[in-house]
């Protein structure tokens, strides 16, 4: 059985829908929801599926974040909207062990400040032909660490950034289990 940890800051939608699909399995487990925001919509979604959640601080997130990891012996970290960079303590200890999601096609439209909404504003301003999403294990770089999986969606003339961002969760929906389970069963 591989033990999973979501860190997620937003919505969560991605986290649940992790989370169910792994309830289904028998060698993947979601053990613990760990946000920086107390009022993050994915505390709400985990409680209603019975998983345990945990909220951290900054202060605490180099160091007591990694120990109730290493404590309740997680296997693999997902980053599923989760905005802060990741410290190197727990890049440390988990190794190519930690996947990330981005909404865009890597790397384009990465960086520090481009999350969520910001990006699909930032590609339909710039009239992109095509957009899309990027599955890639964490480094100490914002959105820099080795790509595993890109899927892309096209842009509509009148494509706004609302419409682009749902056309984007379709494919996270489709593909970030999928290439999860994947990777941690090679
Ligand atoms: C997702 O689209 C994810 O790709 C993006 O935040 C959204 C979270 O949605 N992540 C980033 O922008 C990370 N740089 P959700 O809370 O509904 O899963």
């Amino acid at each position: 059985m591989k033990r999973i940890a979501i860190l997620a800051s937003g919505s969560g939608s991605n986290a649940e829908n992790i989370i169910k699909t792994f309830a289904a399995e028998q060698d993947l487990d979601v053990i613990l929801v760990l946000s920086n925001n107390p009022e993050a919509g994915v505390i709400k979604r985990a409680h209603k599926l019975n998983v345990p959640t945990l909220v951290f601080s900054r202060r605490n997130f180099e160091k007591e974040v990694v120990e109730i990891l290493q404590e309740r012996k997680v296997d693999w970290v997902i980053l599923a909207g989760f905005l802060w960079l990741v410290p190197p303590t727990l890049i440390q200890a988990y190794p190519n062990r930690i996947i990330n999601i981005h909404p865009a096609l890597l790397p384009n439209y990465g960086g520090k400040g481009m999350w969520g909404h910001h990006v699909h504003e930032a590609v339909v301003a710039n009239k992109e032909s095509h957009s899309g999403i990027t599955i890639h294990y964490v480094n100490e770089k914002y959105d820099e660490g080795e790509i595993i999986f890109q899927a892309k969606c096209a842009l509509e003339e009148k494509e706004t950034p609302d419409s682009l961002a749902a056309k984007v969760h379709e494919l996270e929906y489709e593909h970030f289990p999928r290439v999860i389970a994947e990777e941690i069963r090679k």
